[in-house]
């Protein structure tokens, strides 16, 4: 058994309890929006959150051991670099399938923390379902064919990926707005986090309003999914009957928003935030106090948005020293 140092634990012990900040941009006499800043997790996004509940609920059932079991997942990224971040300091050997689209910089972390990386010729997000799943199909045999030795999380179907946030982002929003959260935006991966804040949110108070954004189709927004040309995951399945309502965010308001949000609030925010952040933007409020997750920051995203024209490199250089609310993250 791999012994942990006092370092990892406390490490560990910062997933969770990210800030809420207000936008300023946004919020008027009445309408205060906010973003969750899921960048401040130790390993920089949301995922920390279900990799680390997933990890912690497969050893509370005996299906994980230290130094012995290899935990393989299929995802877009964030999923990756949390799960070997934390497995890792666990004591865990991680292998991630990834689709070849997915950032340069985001493979490169996921390698420099310690996996082993394969590539699929996947779309950005790999589809569950019928339809091209090279990455969870070749996950999937590669852990079925020596199920002694591979553990798959899956987290599109696993229910502590659900819990992480209903048991901790849902309950952080409400205490954060001092229960007066009247509107809550957020994109779709798996549904964890969806389904899961929104559980929580409508068990104290069934009028707020779930709002779910989604990409467009053939997107690039790293970490969403879109549900024309994907079929639901069984989490989010599950409790899809917490969603009223959906909008769609093309790229180009996606990456223009990034730009926006830059601009006007001095943060340097990841595609699917500027997803977010567009759709707090349409979406017709008359008042109330609003609340939209940023999954993750920019930094993974320089190559994109020089190659999508939001900034130049050198622009993206000048940003990422003047942004305000970036967090100390492990990898860096
Ligand atoms: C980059 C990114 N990853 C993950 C998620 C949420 O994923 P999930 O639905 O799997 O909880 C989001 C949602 O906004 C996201 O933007």
């Amino acid at each position: 058994m791999a012994t942990k140092t006092v370092t990892d634990t406390e490490i560990l012990n910062k997933i969770g309890n990210t800030p809420l900040v207000k936008l300023n941009s946004l919020s008027d006499s009445k309408k205060t929006y906010h973003a969750k800043l899921e960048g401040h997790n130790p390993f920089g996004s949301v995922k920390d959150r279900a990799a680390y509940w997933m990890i912690k609920d497969g050893e509370e059932r005996g299906v994980l051991k230290r130094g012995e079991t290899i935990i393989i997942e299929p995802t877009s990224g964030n999923t990756g670099i949390a799960l070997t971040g934390i497995a890792q300091m666990l004591g865990y050997k991680v292998e991630i399938v990834i689709p070849e689209k997915a950032s340069d910089e985001t493979k490169k972390i996921i390698e420099s923390l310690g996996a082993k990386l394969y590539q699929t010729s996947d779309d950005l997000c790999p589809k569950v379902g019928a339809g091209t799943d090279q990455s969870i199909a070749l996950a999937t045999s590669i852990a079925s064919s020596r199920p002694d030795k591979y553990f798959s999380p899956n987290q599109y179907a696993n229910e502590a990926n659900y819990l992480g946030h209903y048991k901790g982002t849902g309950p952080e929003i409400w205490k954060q707005t001092d229960g007066k959260i009247t509107h809550f935006f957020t994109g779709v991966g798996t549904g964890g986090t969806i389904t899961g804040v929104s559980a929580f949110l409508k068990e104290k108070n069934p009028n707020v309003k779930i709002i779910a954004v989604q990409p467009q189709q053939n997107h690039l927004i790293q970490g969403l999914r879109n549900f024309e040309e994907s079929a639901k995951p069984d989490l989010f399945l599950k409790r899809e009957y917490v969603v009223d309502d959906w909008i769609t965010i093309n790229n180009e308001k996606a990456f223009s928003a990034v730009k926006e949000v830059f601009a006007k609030e001095k943060m340097l925010v990841s595609p699917s935030s500027g997803a977010v952040y567009a759709s707090m933007k349409e979406y017709k409020i008359n008042s109330g106090n609003i609340v939209g997750i940023f999954a993750d920051d920019g930094r993974k995203f320089k190559s994109l948005y020089a190659q999508q024209k939001v900034f130049t490199e050198s622009e993206f250089d000048a940003a990422l020293k003047k942004a305000e609310h970036m967090s100390q993250i492990v990898y860096m």
